[in-house]
């Protein structure tokens, strides 16, 4: 019997999404880690160092599962190599109106259009500080997403970006400007040369050593990820991260559609496209996210180049033990 696939998944998937989520996160708060480690087993370890960072093993969660840094340390105790909390934006905001993520089983996929709901870089940093004062800071790297708050207007970007940059600035491994979640209005538009390099400017004169990278959208033209990749060498950024949630949904059955970003197994072949012009474009480390749902799916990411993955849709299909499968295939020596 497989824990994740015969009891747990269709508990959760008794209720609809974003309430299994909350009970998801409750039940990683109330669990101790031991018992989450002997539940799920630990994966090898194949550490992976990037920017100045020892990632444990190259699987890690990406954004949006733990917007609030809430359950930090059970991440670590399942298995995962690394987790980016957020988006974080400078205000706090509600998202947008529920219901806001949905389930397409037979695509292994999600759309969400959760919208950035977060209490607000100043509260998550009081929750950090919290943590890391209990002496229960996890020991895998910690990544920091931000996003711009919706109801700052785009040309003001660069300081609402720097005012969440500040205040996360002691708690993060790594950061990661978001500019490509299709659920704030006008958010991709920062992904223009001019608008991404003014923010990645403005970040780097309050900091320069924390490593940054910036989080794509696989909706960019080939060409404007060929621009991605020389900006990122330009401006001197540490690495990408390829890919967030795509606005083709060519993929879900007619009458079915949602407005919002979709994610898992449709999303895998354009996010490997994606990976795979940028590396033919710059030797920077990528990120990979974007459809990982098994092991073959993650080599997949590996021969087009990708130091790390990231899984979310994945994750809520196939539970922990798709942390341990991928683990176990990837060559360490590939990575770049
Ligand atoms: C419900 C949900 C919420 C998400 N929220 C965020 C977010 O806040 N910030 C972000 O950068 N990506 C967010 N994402 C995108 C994921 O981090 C990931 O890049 C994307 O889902 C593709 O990976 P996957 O196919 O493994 O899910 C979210 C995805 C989902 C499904």
């Amino acid at each position: 019997m497989n824990l994740y696939s015969d009891l747990l998944r269709p508990c959760l998937f008794r209720f609809e999404p974003e309430t299994a989520h909350h009970l998801a996160l409750t039940g990683l708060r109330l669990t101790p880690a031991p018992i989450l480690r002997a539940m799920f087993g630990a994966p090898a370890e194949k550490p992976v160092r990037l920017f100045g960072v020892t990632f444990p093993n190259p699987v890690g969660l990406a954004a949006g599962m733990d917007k609030n840094a809430e359950v930090l340390g059970a991440w670590e105790a399942l298995g995962f190599g690394f987790v980016e909390a957020g988006t974080i934006t400078a205000r706090a905001q509600p998202g947008n109106d529920k219901p806001r993520c949905f389930r397409f089983p037979p695509q292994q996929a999600l759309i969400n259009r959760m919208g950035f709901n977060n209490p607000g870089a100043e509260a998550v940093a009081r929750t950090l500080a919290e943590l890391k004062s209990s002496g229960r800071w996890p020991k895998i790297p910690v990544g920091m997403n931000i996003g711009k708050s919706k109801v700052t207007a785009l040309e003001d970007a660069p300081s609402d970006y720097a005012a969440s940059f500040r205040q996360l600035l002691p708690f993060g491994d790594y950061f990661v400007i978001n500019v490509s979640s299709p659920n704030t209005p006008g958010l991709r538009q920062l992904q223009d040369r001019d608008s991404l390099a003014a923010i990645v400017r403005t970040l780097k004169a309050i900091d320069s050593k924390k490593p940054l990278l910036v989080k794509i959208a696989p909706d960019l033209s080939d060409d404007a990820v060929k621009d991605m990749a020389s900006l990122a060498e330009s401006e001197k950024l540490d690495g990408l991260i390829a890919t967030n949630t795509t606005l083709d949904h060519s993929s879900v059955p007619a009458g079915h559609d949602q407005t919002g970003g979709l994610s898992g197994a449709p999303l895998r072949s354009r996010s490997t496209e994606v990976l795979r012009i940028l590396r033919a474009h710059t030797a920077l480390p990528i990120i990979a996210s974007g459809g990982v749902m098994s092991a073959e799916s993650a080599r997949e990411k590996l021969e087009a180049g990708a130091s790390l993955v990231q899984i979310y849709t994945g994750f809520i299909y196939r539970g922990p033990g798709l942390i341990r499968e991928i683990v176990g295939v990837w060559e360490v020596s590939k990575s770049v």
